[in-house]
């Protein structure tokens, strides 16, 4: 996002105002008033969790009896209320860190990833499906019967193949963008409900 277009965003400036660490927060929030993917009590894996904004509202859904653990290959600032782990999602020794932090599986695996971003749309768009594919691993490892996750996908020509795959693992997949999404960005997200384990 441009500076102009930063200043302007109005939801920047409620995330300022509200205390959250991203503009990113607002979309969880939607997506989870329409899909209940974080319900109250619920064990939450947050991957790629940096600066913290989706961590903060899943505290938040999951409440006092939740537990929540961000990943995130860079530094977090503490948390209250979440436990986080500078990791990477394609380590498998991730798997067991998450599933100690939470004391048992994880009842949602949210996944918000991005790498780097070269400019080049093809590189970054298959290099954040590759991410995604990572997360699934993690996911197969730490999450429970009938459990849920969302996955960011910035859209191109894998985007299907990767809900085809995600399909098989869950009893219910949608297709959305949430309004805090720019609508110029290619970024979609996949609410994925009932993993069939
Ligand atoms: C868009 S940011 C996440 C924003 C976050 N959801 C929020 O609301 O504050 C994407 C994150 O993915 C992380 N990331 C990229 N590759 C990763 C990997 N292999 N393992 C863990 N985190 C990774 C990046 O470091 C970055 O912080």
């Amino acid at each position: 996002m441009r500076p102009r277009e930063a200043r302007r965003d109005p939801y920047r400036r409620l995330a300022r105002e509200q205390g959250l660490r991203s503009r990113a927060a607002f979309k969880l929030k939607e997506l989870n008033k329409s899909y209940r993917i974080i319900g109250p009590g619920f064990k939450v894996a947050d991957l790629g969790c940096a600066p913290g904004g989706w961590t903060q509202v899943a505290v938040r859904a999951a409440g006092s009896r939740g537990a929540v653990v961000g990943v995130d290959l860079a530094y977090v600032e503490e948390l209250p209320g979440a436990t986080l782990v500078r990791g990477d999602v394609s380590d498998p020794a991730i798997c067991d860190e998450i599933l100690g932090i939470l004391g048992g599986r994880a009842d949602a695996v949210i996944c918000d990833l991005s790498p780097e971003v070269t400019g080049n749309w093809s590189v970054d768009h298959a290099r954040q499906i590759s991410l995604n594919y990572d997360c699934t691993r993690v996911a197969d490892a730490v999450l429970s019967r009938k459990g849920n996750a969302l996955f960011k996908v910035f859209d191109g020509p894998y985007s299907a193949e990767f809900r085809g795959y995600v399909a098989k693992k869950f009893s219910r997949v949608s297709l959305t963008k949430p309004q805090a999404s720019r609508k110029q960005s290619s970024e979609l997200y996949f609410a994925c409900l009932g993993f069939l384990g």
